[in-house]
């Protein structure tokens, strides 16, 4: 594996969910793997998971972990080429990639959608600079489009919920928001639902429906009741209108899971990646149930990341 950003990096995801339970398994089983070795991991966003995790996971394998808290601690970067930078920009993006390059044998990003360009976000305006830049292998902890550390979290979290033969059926929901959110993990545990094989339905309402490029062949259902029914995991996430960028079109209905909601599914275990906002996206009397398997899902961000971070080091010299 050279980069990790999108389900297309993985060339076998069954593989990839099996050792990745053999690591949950025992985790200090390669502590020396990636000794001598230095990972960054820079945060142009805020975070508690991904950080938290990735840290974890890099430590588990030996490496040396460099954490850049970029949007706090780093200077003001300039993203546009050939610009006079006199305004409060002070640093451009593809200097402080090539400095990167220089301290890191591995090189994680989170950059967020902006949610001001369409063009920009779909296009992936900064994650792009750091795959072109970037002489190390680069792996995304969550961009404008895609979250794929938690994306693959999420598949080992269904494998380990799932010990039937069918293939399970598996809603990701809408749910309701205060402001417009970005796309990235809705599109993202799409893709990897896809890749995984399962009997995946879309509900949200309508003038919410996620980008064609993501959805593919995926049912859209505008009915939360009708796309619950007989439902085996539940993945709850809010994200903003993609059709009319960035905007929050009214919704009359009431979207919010609660457990009267969860009694047609089939006995479904309820998913959000967190951060959560309690009582507007997903209610206490779910979130606190027996349906949650969202501590779970966090907790298997370690394992995703330590994954991924062993596959790297298996190329590098
Ligand atoms: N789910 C997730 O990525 O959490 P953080 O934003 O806290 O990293």
């Amino acid at each position: 594996m050279k980069n990790f950003t999108s389900v297309e990096d993985i060339n076998d995801l069954q593989s990839m969910i099996k050792k990745a339970l053999e690591i949950k398994a025992n985790p200090l089983a390669e502590p020396n793997k990636g000794n001598g070795k230095t990972i960054g991991l820079v945060f142009l966003n805020s975070s508690l998971r991904t950080r938290l995790s990735s840290q974890i996971a890099a430590q588990n394998l030996g490496l040396n972990v460099l954490m850049l808290n970029a949007a706090q601690e780093a200077w003001n970067l300039e993203y546009n080429d050939g610009v006079v930078m006199d305004g409060g920009t002070v640093e451009h993006i593809k200097d402080a990639i090539e400095v990167l390059n220089q301290y890191c044998d591995i090189i994680a990003v989170r950059c967020f959608a902006g949610m001001k360009s369409k063009e920009d976000d779909t296009t992936e305006s900064i994650l792009s600079q750091f795959e072109k830049h970037a002489k190390v292998p680069v792996v995304s902890l969550e961009s404008a489009t895609r979250h794929p550390l938690q994306s693959f979290a999420d598949c080992i979290t269904i494998t380990e919920n799932w010990k039937q033969e069918k293939k399970p059926k598996v809603v990701l929901t809408w749910a309701p928001h205060v402001k417009p959110i970005a796309h990235a993990v809705a599109n993202s545990f799409t893709e990897w639902m896809q890749a995984l094989d399962v009997d995946l339905v879309i509900a949200n309402p309508e003038g919410y429906d996620l980008d064609p490029n993501f959805v593919k062949d995926t049912p859209i259902v505008h009915n939360q009741d009708e796309a619950l029914k007989d439902a085996d995991f539940i993945y709850v996430k809010n994200w903003s209108s993609f059709e009319d960028y960035a905007t929050m079109p009214e919704v009359k209905e009431d979207w919010l899971l609660s457990l009267e909601k969860l009694k047609p599914t089939n006995d479904a275990k309820v998913m959000h990646c967190l951060p959560v906002r309690r009582n507007l996206e997903l209610s206490d009397e779910v979130m606190d149930s027996e349906h949650s398997i969202i501590y779970q899902q966090a907790k298997n961000r370690i394992f995703s990341a330590q994954t991924v971070f062993s596959e790297i080091l298996n190329e590098l010299k």
